[in-house]
């Protein structure tokens, strides 16, 4: 019998899936398993998926069929978010032949139903959910400047439009003991930034301690340049916090804050607990204690009921706020999702399109704007990467805003941090040259 032990991740979605795939890692080899880094060489691919619009399930399930093609002989496995959703219907694609799933709370499981279908070629899946935070295991990290550490999983927000209550399950915190001793291996590791993850990342809580008081733990550690956190809900989010972003240096003046709709009626129907009036608050609260705050948000238009003044309700609340940059996404029907059981998606595919273009067009037109408030002055370069897709000679890394700047590469060395004077500016991207 043929030895099967090459294993080929590829991973889909969000950052939590990016460091869910370092934690799979990590447990399969300790199993014995080897990662590769190309799919020709792995006997066992396993797809880490996304399931929170239907393009991401869609295209997921393109994969499969490409992998399939190539390979009648691979163990194909689901794992993530489609697995704990959709494995029924995929398990109906005769023509996929998924040998495994396995969900967000399953990966203990995982080389254990991979030995499984190695041994008796028998389909098998664990999909249940458990409440699993995975404190007990430290991810096989990627080599970088920037280390991914998630704090807590799931939600329990219920946005009537959102699978990932269904998908990833309620919500609960690692210990922060547990949290401590990763950032105390991240520094360790010599990784400079640490970006902290959860689906509503400032609703951490162990006994007493909240979000606030974790961060300001981690930020004591002056090996820690630069702590980073997404995605905090606007209903939990406290002064408090945006006060100890002002103290402190190494916590980035950087807010990824979800508007999701920027009319109170469709924020009702989505179950968002604010007000348009609540987030303009909110806004102007966090502006008047960081000016130069960088933000940026997520938007879904087309909701089921969106009229055009609503969407145009969106507009105004994006011209006021004028986000750096945002993420615009077109209403997709989850299933068992409250909007899906409620609600007809009765805005048509063509108005979304029109809608999605026109707001996307004028988001360009802001981050632009706001890109050149930031040209001839001074900023600090963290490196991330010492070439650039166009040229060797470049090399680019990101400001306290998480802004990419292109810089003409000095002999730098990932994790370095450079002063940099801004030239010029696009929609996307920094150029600087040294000081
Ligand atoms: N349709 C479109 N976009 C969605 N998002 C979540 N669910 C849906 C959906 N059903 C978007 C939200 C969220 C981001 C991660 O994905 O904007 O903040
Ligand atoms: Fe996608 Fe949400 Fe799952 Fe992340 S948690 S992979 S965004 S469905």
């Amino acid at each position: 019998m043929k030895v099967m032990k090459k294993i080929y991740i590829e991973t889909y979605g969000c950052q939590m899936n990016e460091y869910d795939s370092e934690l799979v890692k990590a447990l399969l080899q300790k199993n014995g398993f080897v990662i590769v880094a190309d799919n020709k060489k792995a006997d066992i691919i396993i797809l880490n998926t996304c399931a929170v619009r239907d393009s991401a399930v869609r295209k997921v399930s393109g994969r499969i069929a490409r992998l399939r093609y190539l390979n009648k002989n691979y163990i194909i496995g689901v794992i993530g978010c489609i697995a704990s959703a959709y494995k029924t219907e995929l398990y109906k694609i005769k023509d996929f032949k998924i040998d495994f799933f396995v969900g967000p709370d399953n990966y203990k499981k995982l080389a254990q139903v991979i030995k499984k279908v190695i041994i008796s070629n028998e389909k098998s899946d664990e999909t249940e959910q458990l409440l699993e935070t995975y404190e007990d295991v430290f991810p096989v990290r990627k080599k970088g400047a920037s280390a991914w550490l998630t704090i807590m999983r799931g939600c329990n927000n219920y946005c009537t439009y959102c699978i990932v209550p269904y998908s990833r399950g309620p919500e609960r915190s690692k210990s922060f003991k547990s949290i401590i001793n990763e950032v105390e291996q991240i520094i360790e590791q010599g990784y400079k930034q640490v970006y902290l993850l959860g689906q509503n990342v400032n609703s951490y809580v162990d006994n007493k301690q909240n979000f606030v008081d974790l961060i300001k733990t981690i930020s004591n550690y002056q090996q820690i340049k630069r702590i980073r956190f997404t995605s905090p809900h606007p209903k939990d989010l406290s002064m408090s916090l945006i006060e100890l972003m002002a103290q402190k240096s190494n916590i980035c003046s950087q807010l990824h804050l979800p508007l999701q709709s920027g009319s109170t009626n469709i924020l009702e129907k989505m179950n968002r607990t604010y007000t348009q009036e609540d987030y303009l608050a909110l806004i102007k609260n966090i502006k008047s204690i960081i000016p130069d705050i960088v933000l940026s948000t997520d938007i879904i238009i087309g909701f089921p009921g969106e009229t055009k003044k609503d969407y145009e309700e969106t507009i105004k609340v994006m011209k006021e706020v004028m986000f750096d940059s945002a993420y615009i996404f077109k209403y997709s029907v989850r299933p068992k999702t409250l909007a899906a059981k409620k609600y007809k998606d009765n805005v048509s595919e063509k108005e979304k399109k029109a809608r999605i273009t026109k707001l996307n067009e004028m988001q360009k037109e802001i981050s632009l704007l706001k890109n050149m408030e930031a040209v001839d002055k001074v900023q600090e370069v963290m490196i991330e990467s010492i070439s650039t897709k166009k040229s060797v000679h470049d090399c680019y890394g990101r400001n306290q805003g998480n802004k990419l700047i292109v810089i003409p590469n000095n002999n730098y060395v990932i994790g370095d941090e450079i002063k940099v004077k801004i030239w010029q500016a696009s929609a996307n991207t920094l150029r600087g040259m040294p000081v």
